[in-house]
């Protein structure tokens, strides 16, 4: 399926070269969205030589709900996502219904970053935007670190799949809401090289990099957050404990058993609203278990803060600002272990 928006002299190209290189057995579905440079009438045409479905929709924008709408719409066994603009090449279709034949892959994404893939005269700044975009998604959303190129427009899905998914489109990142809402499908990847644009520009500016993040956030149901609030509310506990034990015991042990409050204090919330539904052994053992883990997944995050809090007090900080220091520092730490380690 190929999403279009003022593309008509690329789809004409587009179709001629899938044609070739699929010779028979495919249907191109062509979702477009009222092109001002009459791209629905190009398809019409197209589709009087060519398997081409077209749906135009009018007074409705949007990259998402187009791809989604064109994954319905489709017919085979297996779906390909792509761009009109010769981005992605056709000839490489055919490698994407192999990979799924012979793996048995739900999902085979076209990529950029695997073995042998890349790009075609990229600047090193935009190169560089991509590859943290990619990091990104790999470190909100341990579900994306199952393809080395989460961000990719190019990609098959079985239909069977996608039936199976409430998908909404929201997020033009198709490819992300479907590896988030099937966590257990399986991923294949063919490496690629990403091609410069035929005619025209391209569509997504400025604004649909912050979309990107915003949706990263959505689709990750805003953990990293939620995970920095709990560790606030835990943070107060933890200052509490200190703050209690102040002039009774040594400082490292006042800043050692107030990790300890907070720590458990955290847990508890983690548990029961961070990583909700994430846990994989139900019932108080495996709470108690998980609490065990989150110590271990901690021990970093603690070695960081006892460090840093002890450090920062040798050097004159305040009794209570020194282990606010640790905290902070402990905290990226700490997130990531329990994202990937913990309740993975
Ligand atoms: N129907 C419809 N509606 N199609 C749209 C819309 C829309 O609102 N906006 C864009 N498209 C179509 C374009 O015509 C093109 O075929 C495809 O969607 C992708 O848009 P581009 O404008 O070509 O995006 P890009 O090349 O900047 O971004 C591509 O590369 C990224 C990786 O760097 C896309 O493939 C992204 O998905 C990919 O992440
Ligand atoms: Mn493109």
């Amino acid at each position: 399926m190929v999403p279009t928006y003022n593309e008509r002299e690329n789809l004409l190209v587009l179709v001629g070269r899938l044609d070739h290189a699929l010779h028979g057995s495919y249907e191109v579905v062509v979702v477009d969205d009222d092109s001002p440079d009459g791209t629905w009438r190009v398809a019409e045409e197209l589709a009087r030589r060519y398997p081409v479905k077209v749906i135009r929709r009018v007074g409705r924008r949007g990259l998402g709900s187009a791809i989604v709408e064109g994954l319905r719409a489709a017919r085979g066994d297996y779906v390909v996502v792509m761009d009109a603009d010769l981005q992605h090449p056709p000839e490489v279709v055919p490698l994407l219904v192999r990979a799924a034949d012979e793996t048995g892959a739900d999902i085979v994404v076209a990529s950029r970053y695997a073995q042998g893939g890349g790009v075609a005269g990229w600047s090193r700044a935009r190169l560089l935007v991509s590859r943290i975009a990619g990091l990104l998604a790999h470190l909100l959303l341990p579900e994306a670190r199952r393809t080395s190129d989460p961000m990719s427009g190019f990609w098959l899905v079985k239909r069977r799949l996608v039936e199976e998914l409430k998908l909404e489109g929201r997020s033009w990142k198709v490819l992300l809401e479907i590896l988030v809402k099937a966590p257990g499908a399986r991923v294949a990847e063919v490496p690629y090289v990403f091609q410069p644009r035929g005619a025209g520009k391209s569509k997504l500016g400025l604004r649909a990099m912050l979309d990107y993040v915003i949706d990263l956030l959505r689709l990750s149901e805003y953990r990293v957050l939620k995970f920095a609030a709990v560790g606030a509310t835990g943070t107060v506990v933890n200052l509490a404990t200190v703050a209690a034990l102040h002039g009774h015991v040594p400082d490292a042990a006042a800043y050692a058993l107030g990790w300890e409050a907070g720590l458990t204090w955290n847990y508890l919330l983690h548990d029961s609203w961070t990583f909700r539904g994430k846990r994989r052994i139900g019932g108080p053992w495996g709470r108690l278990l998980y609490w065990l883990r989150y110590h271990e997944a901690a021990a970093a995050g603690f070695a960081a803060y006892m460090v840093v809090s002890l450090a920062a007090r040798l050097l004159g900080a305040a009794y209570l600002l020194a282990p606010l220091l640790g905290i902070a520092v402990s905290f990226a730490v700490n997130f990531l272990v329990s994202q990937h380690h913990v309740w993975k």
